[in-house]
Order: structure tokens, then C-alpha cells, then sequence
């Protein structure tokens, strides 16, 4: 599955910002990548506060990207290519200018309307203390207050995110009833599923609780007590999305973006009447280690195992770092963002890890998500200047986070100079694109047999065509320390070097490479290096 993030995939109008309509034009370019779906950010009416994670009208297509006509001739040019789409669609919060929120602004306190958010009086002499102590996951306190319709200053309303997040009250009837027909609404018009965000969000603790100062500290809650993620009352909407789901033909889907690291509380989001599959952040979140790789990945698949949903595999995505300059870093655990610095990256390092995960990362059983740009080995975009950053982040944070931009600049396609063919030759992309990047556009990259282009290429074909692959069936073999050795059936084998020097591997007799990420010497593996054999006949 491939996330097109859509605001810097591709421009098809030359506003700087991508669309459908360049989505449309690049269906051709993912299905020789040879990728089974897509999952496209939001695409829905937005002011665009936290880059379309604030829906104004979930039953429409923000003009930027597009029409509702638009979306439907992607859906069916997609399926026509053989590919799949999912959305994204956004529970826990609406937009400040959804309608909804507006009438909530203008009923007042104890209207039908407020109730269909978190608002709450606020503490102190006059109420003018927030209702509790929770902090807003971009920095700064979770509560704004309002003003009244008759001018006094007023109740306070919860944004868990951004303040033009408002945060929906779930428990009620009249919310959920909505996104039930909000699912309904995007399944009658052929898509094949969703990418739910925040799906560990949505439920907030009864009384709405200070969070204690150890766990403001950072100690973490024992698992369904923190007051607003991963309650145990999630799952039942889930499982109510899965009833509409279900209505449908065809296998539609439901991907939950689930906040949760330990694989086994993560599958209790995986039930046969829940959601279909997650994202693995733990994964993701791994240290550059064979022992640590080796760790998540049998919990992983133990866990999935134990409920019968696929295992998931994620390096990259719009909220992380990008994975090459992560990897060339001393410490190369995710990051969200973090405080302005020098940040060292080996990038050389970095791109040669990276070959390597997606090696990995594709021989293993169960889904693999890739995120637009990954594959043309796309580094995190660091310099960006201070007036182009657009995520909230960076202001919320009193401009000492940068945030999430430098994973979002727009793909360089083709040609010598930006834009790169994101958009037509006169346009400006919404970030600016490195000069560098000339080396690095898919154009040039599809010409040349060991770029990172063309090593996805091999391995998706790879997985896609080799029987050992398409299975469930994995073993680990014994292997030197700071290596990874498994078996995918009886004819293939994946071998990982995460050391800095070489390592040799033990193979049968009469194995061959499939495919590696670095040049090899028999069955030496170089420092930082995977490659894929065959065996047996
Ligand atoms: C998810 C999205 C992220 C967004 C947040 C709030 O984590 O991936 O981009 O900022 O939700 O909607």
C-alpha cells in the first residue's frame, strides 16, 4: 500500500499544490511500481490548519484538489489499472469551521449542537481555568475558551490536536450516526476503504480526569487508563464501522492509524469484527539493531497470528522523519520532530540502511506501506526556510519545532530544476524542492538499474510474483550476531547485515541472489547490506 500524500504528490493545475488531478496523471508510474493500493490523504474542504486534518465537509472534495467528479473518475481509473483506494477519514475531530462547530459556537451552553463536541466550564474563580491539565499533542494547553453568543467569555471546548481541531463527543448517538453515513456516503462511491486517523482517539474518560504529573512527565498509564487514547469504549465504533463495511462487496477495508507501540494490546483493535489491519509504529520505531528488529518482528507476528489479521510493516510517513536521514543518525528511532539543532545525518549511511530495510521490510509476511518518495530515497528536507512552515507544530510550539514539513516537501518527477515536473514548468510547490534533488527524480532514476527506484521496482515484482512470498510461512535461521537470516517458504531466504562490517552468511549450495541492496561477494554481505536468495531447485 502506497501513501499519496496529496498536497505534494502531484500538481495537475499549477497552484503549487497537488491534486487529483495529478494523481490521475501518475496512476501509470505506481502501477509499474508495482504496488497493490493507494491510501490518499485528506482530500475534503479544509482551511488547511493541520494540512487537511481539519475537515470542514466530509462529503466533498476541497476545490484545491479537485471535485467530487474528480474523485470518482480516480477511483475508477485506479481500479481500471488494477489498484486500489483508500481515503482518510477523520473521527476524532472536525474543522473549527465545520458546520457543526459553528452551530455549536452560536447555541450556547447546554444546546443540541454543543453536544456534539467536548465543551466543558472551566475551573477557578469565573471559570476561567481550563477544565483539566490536558496538553494539545502540538504543544500547549488542550482547551480554548470561548466567547458567548450574548459576548461573556464562556465554556471551554477540547482540541486534543490543533485548536481548529474541535475534538467530537463520541458518546453521542447523533456523532456516530453521522460518520456511519459519512463511511456510507465514499463506500457507494467505489472506494475500497479507509485510512482511519487517530482510531485509538475518539473516547474521552468519563468526568474528563487531570492527567496525573508522572504521566505528564512522561511514565506511561497502564494500558486503558490514559483518559483520552486507547479506552477500552474504542472498539465498539469501530465495530459499528465495520457493520457498514460489511454492507459492501468487494473487501473494503479499514486501516486504523492506532497510536499504540505493543503489539499485543494493538491487535485487540484487529478483530474479525473490528478493524482489518494497523500500522506497526513499533516497527518503525526500531533501533537499527538486529536484536531490536528481531524482537518487534516476532512479536508482530505472534500477536497478528493470535488474530488472524495481516502483520504490517511501515518505515516512512507524513508525520516522521524520512527514513534515510533517520537511519543515518546515531540514535535512528522515530522522531516526530524535535527542537531546532543541527541534526547529523550520514546520508550516504542512511541511504544504504535504507536499501536495506525495504529489503526486509518486503520479505516479510503480511502488509507493507510505503510512503510517496521513499522509493526515490528522499531525504527529511532540514533547511527549509523559517516563512515556508506550514505545520501548526512549529507555531504552537513558539517557533522551537519545526515539525513535519521536511517530509512533505513535493516529489521531484523529472527534469534538471524545480519544480521537478511536480507541476507544470512556471509553477512554485507549496515547499521548495533542493537543487540536488536533480539526481534524484523518478525520470532519472527509472534509467538507472542500482538507483533506490529501481531496487523497489525489483522487489515489489519479486513479491508479487514468488510463490514463498505470497505465503504466511517464515522461519529464522541461525545467523552471525548483528545479522538477520530467515526462510519464506522452502526457496527463499533473506539475509540482513545491520553491522558495519562485513558478514558472511551461510547459504545451501547452488543459491543464487534474487536481489540485493548493495553489490555482493559470494555470500559476503557488505556493512549495511540485504539481498534475497534463492534456493533448493
Ligand atoms: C494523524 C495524522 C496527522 C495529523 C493528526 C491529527 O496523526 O497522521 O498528520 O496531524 O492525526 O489529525
Amino acid at each position: 500500500m502506497y501513501q499519496v500524500y496529496i498536497r505534494s504528490f502531484a500538481d495537475g493545475d499549477g497552484d503549487g499544490i497537488g491534486d487529483i488531478a495529478g494523481i490521475r496523471a501518475r496512476l501509470p508510474y505506481l502501477r509499474d511500481l508495482g504496488i497493490d493500493a493507494i491510501w490518499i490523504t485528506p482530500w475534503y474542504p479544509s482551511p488547511m490548519a493541520d494540512g487537511g486534518y481539519d475537515v470542514a465537509d466530509y462529503r466533498a472534495v476541497d476545490p484545491r484538489f479537485g471535485t467530487l467528479e474528480d474523485a470518482d473518475a480516480l477511483v475508477r481509473q485506479a481500479h481500471a489499472l488494477g489498484l486500489r483506494v483508500l481515503i482518510d477519514i477523520v473521527p476524532n475531530h472536525t474543522s473549527d469551521r465545520h458546520p457543526w462547530f459553528l452551530a455549536a459556537l452560536a447555541g450556547g451552553p447546554g444546546s443540541p449542537a454543543r453536544e456534539r463536541y467536548v465543551f466543558a466550564d472551566g475551573r477557578g474563580p469565573g471559570g476561567d481555568e481550563p477544565p483539566n491539565n490536558w496538553p494539545s499533542v502540538f504543544g500547549g494547553p488542550a482547551w480554548v475558551r470561548v466567547t458567548e453568543p450574548d459576548g461573556r467569555p464562556g465554556q471551554w471546548y477540547l482540541h486534543v490536536f490543533a485548536p481548529e481541531q474541535p475534538d467530537l463527543k463520541w458518546a453521542n448517538p447523533e456523532v456516530r450516526a453521522e460518520f456511519e453515513a459519512i463511511f456510507a456516503f465514499w463506500l457507494d462511491r467505489g472506494v475500497d476503504g479507509f485510512r482511519i486517523d487517530v482510531a485509538h482517539a475518539l473516547v474521552k474518560a468519563e468526568g474528563l480526569p487531570d492527567i496525573p504529573d508522572e504521566h505528564l512527565a512522561g511514565a506511561p498509564f497502564p494500558p486503558g487508563e490514559h483518559p483520552h487514547w486507547d479506552r477500552p469504549g474504542v472498539h465498539e465504533i469501530h465495530r459499528s464501522w465495520r457493520r457498514v463495511a460489511d454492507r459492501y462487496d468487494g473487501g473494503r477495508i479499514l486501516l486504523g492509524e492506532v497510536g499504540v507501540d505493543d503489539p499485543q494490546r494493538l491487535v485487540e483493535y484487529l478483530r474479525p469484527d473490528a478493524l482489518h489491519a494497523a500500522f506497526n509504529f513499533g516497527f518503525m520505531a526500531s533501533p537499527w539493531s538486529a536484536a531490536a528488529f528481531r524482537t518487534v518482528i516476532d512479536a508482530t507476528l505472534e500477536a497478528h497470528r493470535e488474530v488472524g489479521a495481516p502483520s504490517s510493516w511501515v518505515l516512512s510517513n507524513h508525520d516522521a522523519m524520512r527514513h534515510v536521514t533517520r537511519f543515518g543518525r546515531p540514535s535512528t528511532e522515530r522522531r516526530h520532530s524535535e527542537p531546532m539543532g543541527p541534526v547529523e545525518s550520514d546520508l550516504e549511511l542512511g541511504t544504504r540502511r535504507a536499501r536495506a530495510a525495504i529489503l526486509l521490510m518486503l520479505a516479510l509476511p503480511g502488509c507493507a506501506y510505503l510512503y510517496q518518495g521513499e522509493e526515490l530515497g528522499l531525504p527529511e528536507v532540514l533547511d527549509l526556510p523559517p516563512e515556508v512552515l506550514d505545520d501548526p507544530i512549529w507555531a504552537r510550539s513558539g517557533r522551537t519545532v519545526r515539525g513535519r514539513d521536511g517530509c512533505r516537501v513535493p516529489l521531484p518527477w523529472a527534469g534538471e530544476a524545480p519544480p521537478f515536473e511536480f507541476g507544470p514548468e512556471s509553477s512554485r510547490p507549496w515547499l521548495p524542492q533542493p537543487a540536488a534533488w536533480r539526481n534524484l527524480t523518478a525520470e532519472h532514476q527509472a534509467a538507472e538499474p542500482g538507483s533506490m527506484l529501481s531496487l523497489y521496482r525489483a522487489a515489489l515484482r519479486l513479491r508479487r510474483e514468488h510463490p514463498d512470498l505470497g505465503t504466511d510461512a517464515f522461519r529464522w535461521l541461525p545467523s552471525p550476531e548483528e545479522t538477520l537470516v530467515f526462510e519464506r517458504g522452502a526457496g527463499l531466504r533473506c539475509a540482513v547485515n545491520l553491522s558495519s562490517r562485513p558478514m558472511a552468511v551461510s547459504l545451501p549450495p547452488g543459491a543464487s541472489v534474487l536481489v540485493s541492496s548493495e553489490a555482493l561477494d559470494g555470500a559476503v554481505l557488505p556493512p549495511d547490506a540485504a539481498a534475497w536468495f534463492v534456493v533448493g531447485s
